[in-house]
């Protein structure tokens, strides 16, 4: 991995995997004193996407991820680094990123999994820059995926309404013409660390049957102190890597903010003097998918004509730590290049199981029924082999 130095990364594949199971507001009213009305008068989320038994955060973090490869018109092993950004791995060790490797076939790449929340893919994306500018990679993919819904407590409406799982990635590639990321600023407050958090399993309160009677392996948040948080900063993070790169918030053709609550995105708009037709936003249809919602929105946008060669984007997320993070980007790939991404089929991907170990059934009790019933039109395929010899108890009947 002695690759030559290089002026500047560009993003040139993406990617971007939704499971096909759909949780409704109207679903959510079944399960806790809530209502349709409330949640998308508070939040603009009218659904999210809920992963089968039989994935994992890393199977569709692999999808993604190929799918970017694709697009980036690359093969697995041009990619020399795989960085993973999550808060929800399949397992604490290995890396969900080594297992990403083994499942899209990559040998030569080291891979690593970025731990900043809902910020992660904006902190893996300075990263993955920073190997590729300073000669360490040419080709680096990077993925933010979720599979939150196996750590939310069904019966708590103040988090169990906001959250839903995805993937999505990118490639960021080597080149000497101006373009890629321009600017960047990264930030980690000090006083956020117990706004959101997940309280056991970890060295200070490992798992036992008495963190397990206490709810302490589902997140918690303060979500008033997290709302204050995130409409204090974006703005400046997202302004602090537009003046970087040289540019006024007037020059940004479209910005893609964590996709957490549709009034905290209008509190960006405002703070940056700008309309709200400059702001994507997808969360009514997926939720918050933590570090997965920021390359799912760009790989949306690039795909649904929002995008074109020569736009300034602006990448800009904040997430439990307290953490934030924004990226003032130059696009310059074709956007037509992402119907590649169809090739990619997500029965044709496995991540291998470990032998003689059979995993418990991983589907939350509350969402066995949503999971058992048809899937909506319009919406992916199941992913019915992507883990196959999984036990059969695994799979909602
Ligand atoms: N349905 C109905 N009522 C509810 C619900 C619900 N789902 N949830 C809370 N309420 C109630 C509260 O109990 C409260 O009632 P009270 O006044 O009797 O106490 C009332 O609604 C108002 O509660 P607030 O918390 O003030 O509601 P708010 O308007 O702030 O919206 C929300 C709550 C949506 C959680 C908002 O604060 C928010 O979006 N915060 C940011 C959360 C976030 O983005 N987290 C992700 C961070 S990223 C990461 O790293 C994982």
């Amino acid at each position: 991995m002695n690759a030559d130095r290089a002026s500047y990364a560009h993003v040139t594949g993406w990617g971007r995997y939704a499971p096909s199971g759909v949780l409704t507001n109207a679903d959510l009213e079944r399960m806790v004193d809530t209502s349709d009305e409330w949640i998308q008068s508070r939040t603009g989320i009218r659904e999210r996407r809920v992963a089968a038994a039989h994935e994992t955060t890393a199977s569709m973090a692999a999808v993604a991820g190929m799918r970017a490869i694709t697009v980036a018109g690359l093969q697995p092993d041009d990619i020399d680094i795989i960085l993973l950004a999550t808060l929800t791995p399949d397992y604490w060790m290995p890396s969900t990123a080594a297992l990403v490797k083994e499942a899209i076939g990559n040998t030569r790449a080291f891979a690593m999994d970025v731990s900043a929340a809902c910020s992660g893919f904006v902190y893996a994306y300075s990263a993955a820059q920073a190997y590729i500018t300073s000669g360490m990679a040419r080709n680096v993919l990077v993925i933010g995926a979720e599979l939150l819904t196996r750590f939310l407590d069904y019966t708590d409406r103040n988090t169990c309404i906001l959250f839903g799982d995805g993937a999505g990635a990118v490639v960021l590639s080597a080149a000497e013409e101006r373009g890629g990321g321009l600017g960047i600023e990264l930030t980690t407050e000090p006083q956020g660390a117990y706004m959101i958090w997940l309280p056991a399993g970890g060295a200070k309160s490992p798992s036992s049957q008495a963190t397990v009677d206490r709810g302490e392996h589902f997140i918690r948040m303060e979500g008033r102190e997290t709302y204050r948080f995130a409409t204090r900063t974006l703005a400046s993070t997202a302004l602090a890597a537009i003046a970087k790169a040289g540019l006024q918030p007037s020059d940004i053709d479209l910005f893609i903010p964590h996709q957490a609550n549709i009034r905290i995105i209008r509190s960006v708009a405002d703070g940056l003097g700008l309309s709200m037709d400059r702001m994507f936003v997808n969360l009514d249809k997926y939720g918050n998918t933590s570090a997965a919602s920021i390359p799912i929105a760009l790989a949306e946008a690039a795909d649904s004509g929002r995008v074109k060669i020569g736009d300034r984007i602006v990448i800009v997320a904040f997430g439990a730590g307290f953490t934030s993070g924004a990226v003032a980007l130059e696009w310059t790939a074709d956007p037509a290049r992402g119907a590649l991404a169809e090739a990619i089929r997500p029965e044709d991907i496995t991540v291998r199981l470990p032998v003689d170990w059979d995993s418990v059934d991983p589907v939350p009790a509350a969402l066995v029924d949503i999971l058992a019933r048809p899937v909506a039109p319009g919406v992916e395929l199941d992913l019915d082999d992507v883990v196959p010899g999984e036990p059969e108890h695994a799979h909602p009947s």
